[in-house]
């Protein structure tokens, strides 16, 4: 049956296909959750929408929500995080052919312009049979504040109006809506309407939920997938341990070790960012704002400072902090020829490229995508990764699959809470229970050789738990 997607090279599906295989093997939680959910498909009648970058990774995880009945579409949270090869590879399905895709709709592909973003985020919001999407699966929260955006414009009767938006971006999105309510008065609110939940990925998407929450604006009940511990303990530190060097490795070629790396946030991202440079040699240098944090970078063995400190001295410059304006263009213009810049928080407005671009005489040289070379008027010039955008994304392919399959474990047990028993959940903003947590990790001890130790019924009662768990209550922090 034809459908509608849009993704770069549909003759790349093949590859894709074989990367999925090999992904399947690394991601034993949802091949497990396939097994253990596939034959009572407890998602038929799902249909999700998914923002989420689209990497090998995903493409399992979306393949997963289908074995277990849902109808999917879906769209990348990120410009420049699409792997062409395994969008190419879902919307052909495992068992179509470029010329008779029968997979899943996919709105995503590597380099796309801020407007075709937010037109793929329409695209997968809306179901061409008027009846979905009924779930959400977000990444960073767009797919969320669109629905909310819309709805609240359309509650107030008011007409969005570009021209009042503070950025770029935002302007595009109250185009976005113009254009949609112009068309369709009741769109936004119809498709809130129908939303049982949504299950959030990350920080910050989460950050955002609880915001709503307080404020009384949350539409519909949320799962809050990054706090599972197997989640923000795992994807956020392991993860990036992994993804960020190898985006800086692919974007630079540059040697780290010897290097002096600062890393901005000493949360679980900038835990996993300053041990993997440290690991490559590179000397670590953090910044924090939390005494807690700056404490642990300090007991970590880190030198804590402030930025203003090291702008001048250092050569590899990370941000990980989820928040804005962490270097400005006035910090890039101090930095020393060569210095590396790149952020692995989720947005991009941790570094100031608007102002960056604005400094006068600037020249911008493309190396290569996604690697920009920025000549100052004095002939010197520092090297920025992604525009400023994740880069463990944008210049490399994200994390690897063993730890997404944790994440994404999470992911699928959420959405079927979510889905299956809505009276339990009123809106607002919930975690998983810990025994769904705790089996998470079970489910990967295997894959590592893991052998877990039994309590005795002696033991249990001693510490006051369940043999079978959960072994730990609420407030551990792990
Ligand atoms: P977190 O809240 O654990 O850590 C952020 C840290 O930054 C906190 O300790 C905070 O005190 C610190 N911070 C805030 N403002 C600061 C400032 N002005 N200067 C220095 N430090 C500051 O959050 P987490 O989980 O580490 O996530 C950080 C960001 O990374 C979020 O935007 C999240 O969505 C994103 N993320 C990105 C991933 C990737 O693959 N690139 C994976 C997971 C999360």
């Amino acid at each position: 049956m034809a459908f509608d997607f849009k993704v770069a090279d549909l003759s790349l599906a093949e590859f894709g296909r074989k990367e999925i295989r090999l992904a399947e093997h690394e991601m034993p939680g949802l091949m497990a959750t396939r097994a253990e959910y596939g034959p009572s498909q407890p998602l038929k009648g799902a249909k999700i929408m998914g923002s989420l970058h689209m990497t090998v990774q995903t493409a399992v995880l979306i393949e997963t929500l289908v074995a277990l009945g849902a109808e999917v579409r879906w769209v990348s949270c990120n410009i420049f995080s699409t792997q062409d090869h395994a969008a190419a590879a879902v919307v052909v399905g495992p068992n179509g052919t470029p010329d008779n895709p029968q997979g899943v709709p996919v709105f995503a592909w590597k380099g796309e312009t801020l407007e075709e973003y937010w037109w793929c985020t329409e695209q997968a919001l809306t179901w061409p049979d008027g009846e979905g999407p009924n779930m959400i699966l977000d990444d960073g929260g767009d797919a969320t504040l669109l629905v909310h955006k819309g709805a609240e414009f359309e509650k107030a009767g008011a007409v969005p109006d570009p021209s009042t938006a503070d950025s770029e971006e935002y302007a595009i999105v109250l185009g976005l809506l113009q254009r949609s309510l112009a068309a369709d008065p009741r769109k936004w609110t119809t498709i809130a309407s129908r939303i049982k939940g949504v299950t959030e990925e990350t920080t910050t998407g989460v950050l955002r939920l609880y915001e709503m929450q307080r404020e009384g604006k949350l539409l519909f009940p949320a799962i809050n997938v990054n706090d599972s511990v197997t989640k923000s303990k795992f994807d956020n530190k392991y993860g990036i341990r992994h993804s960020l060097p190898d985006g800086i490795m692919r974007g630079t070629d540059v040697l780290i070790g010897g290097k002096v790396a600062v890393v901005c946030g000493y949360g679980d991202v900038g835990k996993g960012a300053a041990e993997a440079l440290r690991g490559q040699g590179a000397r670590v240098i953090v910044t924090e704002i939390d005494p807690i944090n700056a404490l642990q970078a300090a007991m970590d063995g880190y030198q804590v400072t402030v930025l203003e400190d090291v702008v001048e001295t250092a050569d590899i410059f990370i941000t990980t902090t989820g928040n804005f304006n962490i270097i400005t263009a006035d910090h890039m213009a101090r930095m020393k020829h060569q210095a590396i810049v790149g952020n692995v928080g989720h947005f991009d407005n941790e570094i100031d490229m608007a102002g960056l671009a604005r400094i006068p005489g600037i020249e911008k040289i493309e190396i290569k995508p996604q690697v920009h070379e920025w000549r100052f008027a004095d002939g010197h010039s520092i090297i920025v990764l992604s525009e400023g955008r994740l880069l463990n994304l944008g210049n490399a392919t994200g994390h690897p699959s063993f730890v997404m399959s944790n994440s994404f474990t999470n992911q699928v047990i959420a959405q079927i809470e979510l889905f299956t028993k809505p009276s339990e959940y009123p809106i607002g903003v919930y975690v998983l229970p810990k025994i769904l947590d705790e089996k998470v990790a079970r489910l990967h001890l295997d894959a590592l050789g893991v052998k877990l130790t039994t309590l005795t019924k002696e033991q249990a009662a001693y510490i006051g738990v369940d043999i079978a768990g959960p072994y730990k209550s609420d407030h551990y922090r792990y």
